[in-house]
């Protein structure tokens, strides 16, 4: 999709934790961005990409040490506004004739607060309405001495040089991070300097549907495309915009491995087959999956068994259609983001997509991702528009194996069918609490062990269950959710109440690390 032509800003990034967030604020902003490591920058590159404005990110290198990342000289002179970002700031500061010096005692991490000097600056538009501003401060380093034609316009006690800028040459360097959330305005920041470069903000979801559509069609042409759908929002909304670029040349194969909660395929195959039209195989194959893992109760093993299959039934099915030459996966910008890697040249560490990886060579498939340009937020905001139902896109995440991992010890029938009854009965619990949207993911496991207990006048000896519920932003820390105990007294009873094969049902509390958010 990376012909799609909007007003482009580019983010050079020297290897700083939070670079992508610069990316999400100036998204949020309407502006198009890519992301580029400093190696790949080169004069050449600068010019075919002809970016509108440039960021250099933050990063862990310093200026002062000999062979520390720098952008072409021709990044100053591509008469185009330019951000430095702490790392940022010193490269440019020491590129433009300027002096850093390490931090002997004046480094600053975390909160800190600047104050402005009696020159206002329309950078800071909208800033200073308190007096002073919070920022997120990081850095060992600080700028000395500013290079020529740099005035300073907001300073902190850790950092003189908090906010520069060359007026002439609309270059403006900034020693905190506006693009994290704990500098509160930030995004005001970020917008002041986008408006100074004269975007017109054209990075919507409706005019992103449109291009790539086109765009769909021309890569297509008359061809088969295969989507592999697994209900999950990434492979919905791809499904959904390539079905209405081409209409039937798209067929879906939806693996239903049996391991799937209440009423979950029957709600897939309503909306995409009954819905969108979009001709779907509904691959039911739950007799294999669960008859191979049979008796088989080491995680690891699981997931492997898992894996494969669901290799081996979605090749069987798309073998089965004529044509096909292109594979559509639901790829996100954060998966194909290059990272930065000091040791070496530019790391290629491109995440392969789960599910189908190693696939499309497999069957001599071309490959078709129409979201590699989105974060997950903008996918979301590209479904709504394509019109599927927010509470569609809203779920929370669902990993590819399915209850398999949240049924530690051995799978059976029976028990998947006492969680998905629990899990039904505690998502709506939730719901009805109005705490979905609060919660990143939710669900029960079932636990491999009987406990004792008495209902009416008899004894029981019933499977224990386990509560689990977390907050995150990225899947990759996460805490549990503080629900109130008469909530979690009023799940447990309707549990208990409404699920036969269920006696005790507990609440997990572990964070990640050092937990994990599924059992297995
Ligand atoms: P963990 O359990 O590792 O999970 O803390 C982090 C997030 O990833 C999801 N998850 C998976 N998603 N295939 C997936 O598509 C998988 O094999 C898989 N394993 C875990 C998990 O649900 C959580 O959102």
């Amino acid at each position: 999709m990376s012909e799609i032509h909007h007003e482009c800003l580019l983010i050079i990034d020297f290897g700083s934790q939070v670079t992508q967030l610069i990316a999400r604020r100036l998204r949020e902003l309407d502006v198009y961005c890519e992301i580029h490591p400093f190696q790949k920058v080169t004069d050449a590159f600068l010019q075919e990409l002809a970016p509108r404005a440039i960021i250099l990110s933050g990063g862990p290198a310093s200026v002062i040490d000999e062979g520390s990342p720098r952008p072409p000289e021709s990044v100053f002179q591509m008469n185009v506004p330019v951000l430095g970002i702490c790392y940022g700031q010193q490269v440019m500061m020491q590129m433009l004739g300027g002096k850093v010096e390490r931090g002997d005692g004046t480094a600053e991490f975390g909160r800190a607060y600047v104050t402005p000097t009696d020159t206002r600056i329309d950078l800071l538009t909208g800033w200073f309405m308190e007096q002073r501003e919070q920022v997120w401060m990081s850095h060992g380093d600080h700028v000395a001495a500013l290079a020529p034609g740099f005035e300073i316009y907001g300073t902190s006690p850790g950092a003189p040089f908090a906010v520069t800028a060359d007026l002439d040459r609309r270059f403006y360097a900034v020693q905190f991070h506006p693009e994290v959330h704990h500098t509160p305005n930030g995004k005001t920041l970020l917008q002041n300097f986008i408006q100074d470069a004269g975007f017109t903000g054209d990075w919507t979801m409706a005019a992103y549907r449109e291009e790539a559509v086109r765009q769909i069609r021309e890569q297509v042409g008359d061809k088969q495309v295969i989507c592999g759908l697994s209900g999950g929002v990434d492979s919905s909304v791809a499904a959904v915009l390539i079905h209405e670029a081409i209409g039937d040349q798209l067929t879906c194969v939806f693996v239903d491995h049996g391991l799937l909660r209440q009423a979950e395929a029957d709600e897939v195959v309503t909306m995409f087959r009954d819905h969108y039209n979009i001709p779907l195989i509904h691959a039911d194959e739950a007799e294999l999956f669960l008859g191979e893992l049979d008796g088989v109760s080491d995680p690891e093993t699981k997931r492997k068994i898992i894996g494969r299959l669901f290799i081996d039934v979605f090749q069987k099915y798309a073998n089965g259609i004529e044509g096909a030459e292109f594979l559509a996966q639901g790829t996100l910008y954060p998966d194909v983001i290059e990272s930065v890697s000091f040791s070496g040249g530019p790391s290629v560490t491109i995440k392969s997509h789960h599910n189908v990886g190693g696939l499309p060579e497999k069957m001599g498939l071309k490959l078709i991702e129409p979201l590699r340009e989105l974060f997950k937020d903008e996918v979301r905001a590209l479904g709504m528009e394509l019109g599927l139902p927010a509470s569609f896109i809203g779920r929370h995440p669902f990993p590819g194996p399915g209850l398999a991992i949240r049924c530690p010890g051995e799978i059976t029938r029976e028990k998947l069918d006492i969680l998905r009854k629990a899990d039904a009965v505690y998502i709506d619990q939730i719901r009805k609490h109005g705490l979905y949207n609060d919660i990143w993911q939710a669900f029960v496991a079932i636990l491999p062990v009987r406990t004792v207990g008495v209902m009416g006048d008899s004894r029981t000896y019933d499977f224990a269950c386990a509560l689990r519920a977390v907050t995150s932003v990225d899947g990759m820390t996460a805490d549990y959710y503080p629900f109130t105990h008469d909530f979690l007294g009023e799940t447990a009873t309707r549990i208990i109440n409404e699920v036969r094969g269920i006696n005790r049902v507990t609440y997990d509390i572990t964070s990640k690390p050092p937990g994990t958010i599924e059992w297995e």
